[in-house]
């Protein structure tokens, strides 16, 4: 089966066109096209995503990815009346991409996959409407993805998973969550965090230091360049919060103010003590990740742990998270946000089931 994914949920407009084959209990896929635009240098000067810069990034972007996925020319007939109601806000968007559809082959295609939650629903909008009007020019089905199972489905293109329950730890920029995974397509939440989500905690710590956005990555090199110094973070403990309370549930809010209350007290903030904050910071938010998951999978009662989202890119948080048994990691591009784990996600669901639908909305805050 073929498919194509679209993924507009935040600042990457990203498409991707796989084949997939097999069954729940081994799912195989392969990529045959995929595009991304990041529009990260754009809302670098806003130290985060500008929603309504965001959504128009999406709209004019979407038509020259697809243009770099599909690239046979044919004459086509298409009947603009059929766009109307997805599109009649997006006059530019909808123009290229009837004249994409009228100039181009239509590909060998099944199944259109779309995010339409969470994230921000101006951006998620964009991508929804251009999935239904593409799904009605060239009369393909459209199926509706939660971008978090596209997470968590991402480290299908590489590993084989066929045991089950397992337990999926997802870390991003809006989300920490441990789930456990009945099956493909079966998911029960057992814990979250209260407040904020690593990756936030990530870039908030990052915005203290005067670290340019997004900051995870940022703080990353900086922590292992404080472990490969051999730093001391002894003037610097900051609170692993949560650790020890009884549930799954996690905290980050309080361990990003400890860096703030910290720092007040510090009149030069140079980079000695950057390399300390960082390295204190992510030992802090290892030493959380580690024992929750732990924890989660001794209640499972499982030794397998999928795991997905941005700050997966992490090497540090993955090099620890080895050590918890049968591990399955993404891809570090497939770690942060792409359309080939929306495809993917769109494959499961399909064998699950789902009926396509052209009456969907997005969800900014659609849970699991
Ligand atoms: O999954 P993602 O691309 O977007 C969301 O769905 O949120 O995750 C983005 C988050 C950002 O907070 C970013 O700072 C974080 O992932 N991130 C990292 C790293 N690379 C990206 N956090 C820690 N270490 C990294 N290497
Ligand atoms: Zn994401």
């Amino acid at each position: 089966m073929k498919i194509l994914g679209i993924e507009t949920s935040c600042d990457e407009t990203a498409l991707s066109y796989i084949s997939s084959m097999g069954d729940l209990s081994s799912p195989t896929f392969k990529v045959l096209g995929t595009a991304l635009n990041s529009q990260i240098e754009i809302h670098k000067e806003y130290g985060g995503v500008y929603p309504a810069l965001a959504k128009r990034e999406h709209a004019k972007n979407l038509v020259p990815l697809l243009k770099t996925i599909f690239k046979d020319k044919d004459e086509v007939q298409a009947d603009e009346s059929d766009v109307q109601i997805f599109l009649e806000r997006e006059p530019e968007l909808k123009e290229n991409l009837i004249d994409f559809v009228k100039t181009h082959k239509k590909p060998d295609l099944d199944i259109i996959a779309v995010t339409y939650g969470p994230g921000l629903e101006p951006a998620l909008w964009i991508g929804i409407n251009f999935a239904k009007a593409l799904g009605k020019l060239w009369n393909i089905p459209v199926i509706k993805i939660n971008h978090m199972e596209g997470h968590m489905v991402s480290s299908l293109l590489q590993s084989k998973i066929d045991s089950f329950p397992a337990v999926s730890l997802l870390i991003s920029g809006g989300h920490t969550e441990l789930i456990e995974i009945k099956k493909w397509g079966e998911y029960k939440l057992i814990g979250q965090t209260v407040d904020d989500a690593v990756g936030e905690a990530y870039d908030k710590v990052a915005r203290m230091l005067e670290l340019p956005y997004p900051g995870g990555p940022e703080i990353s090199k900086l922590a292992e360049m404080g472990r490969v110094k051999n730093v001391s973070t002894d003037d610097f403990p900051l609170p692993r919060p949560m650790l020890n309370s009884k549930d799954l549930n996690f905290s980050f809010s309080g361990l990003k103010t400890a860096v703030l209350y910290l720092l007040k007290d510090i009149e030069d903030v140079n980079d000695d003590i950057k390399l300390m904050v960082a390295k204190e910071f992510e030992q802090a938010v290892v030493d959380v990740l580690l024992k929750k998951t732990k924890k989660a999978m001794e209640e499972v009662g499982t030794d397998t742990l999928i795991v997905g989202g941005g700050v997966i890119a992490n090497q540090y948080i993955r090099d620890n998270l080895k050590e918890l048994g049968t591990v399955h990691f993404p891809t570090k591009e497939l770690s942060t946000d792409n359309a080939t784990m929306i495809a993917m996600a769109g494959y499961i669901a399909k064998l699950n089931g789902a009926s396509p639908d052209l009456d969907f909305k997005a969800v900014g805050n659609l849970k699991l």
